[in-house]
């Protein structure tokens, strides 16, 4: 028998940054705000980051690149891995992404990287609570309501022989 199957996911939309609640607007500018850490001198790309936590706390992270390209560290990564120190097993409600490229902001939002989908999806899983992620470009804002959708049939710890 052969079945073929579909998978979607639904996202929101948003051309206003004010129609959206004031803990995500505190959170996209805590984005915005983290990309002046950015240390992107290779590719004058910078990506601010900042995570939401259960006990309300944010945490902002920046690109951190290096001469030797791949010890560099994505934005998303370095936000999720300072909460994780900052606040181990908190759960992370939301993040928000944004981007910059010589300082002009795109007007689509950037969507994360693959190593970063991973990574979002192992600190959603500790807290094991859906983590919505906020995307900003300059004319448009996606929120998805659970990384999990930007990542279909993810390798996690449940697929791991060794939790088994
Ligand atoms: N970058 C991020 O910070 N997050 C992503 O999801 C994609 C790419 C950074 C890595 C590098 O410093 C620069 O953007 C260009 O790829």
């Amino acid at each position: 028998m052969k079945i073929i199957k579909e998978s979607g996911f639904r996202f929101t939309e948003y051309t206003n940054k004010e129609d959206l609640s004031t803990e995500d607007i505190q959170l996209i500018d805590n984005a915005i705000e983290a990309q002046k850490s950015s240390y992107s001198p290779y590719s004058k790309f910078k990506v601010g980051a900042a995570v939401l936590l259960a006990n309300e706390e944010m945490i902002q992270g920046s690109n951190q690149e290096n001469g030797a390209y791949p010890s560099g560290l994505c934005a998303e990564r370095v936000a999720l891995f300072y909460a994780g120190v900052k606040f181990p097993s908190i759960p992370i409600k939301a993040i928000a992404i944004t981007a910059s490229f010589n300082d002009q902001v795109p007007s689509e939002p950037i969507p994360p990287c693959g190593a970063c989908r991973q990574v979002m999806i192992e600190s959603r899983n500790i807290g094991n609570e859906p983590m919505r992620v906020i995307l900003v470009g300059k004319d448009r804002i996606y929120v998805v309501e659970d990384v999990t959708h930007l990542l279909p049939f993810n390798f996690s710890s449940v697929n791991n022989a060794v939790n088994q």
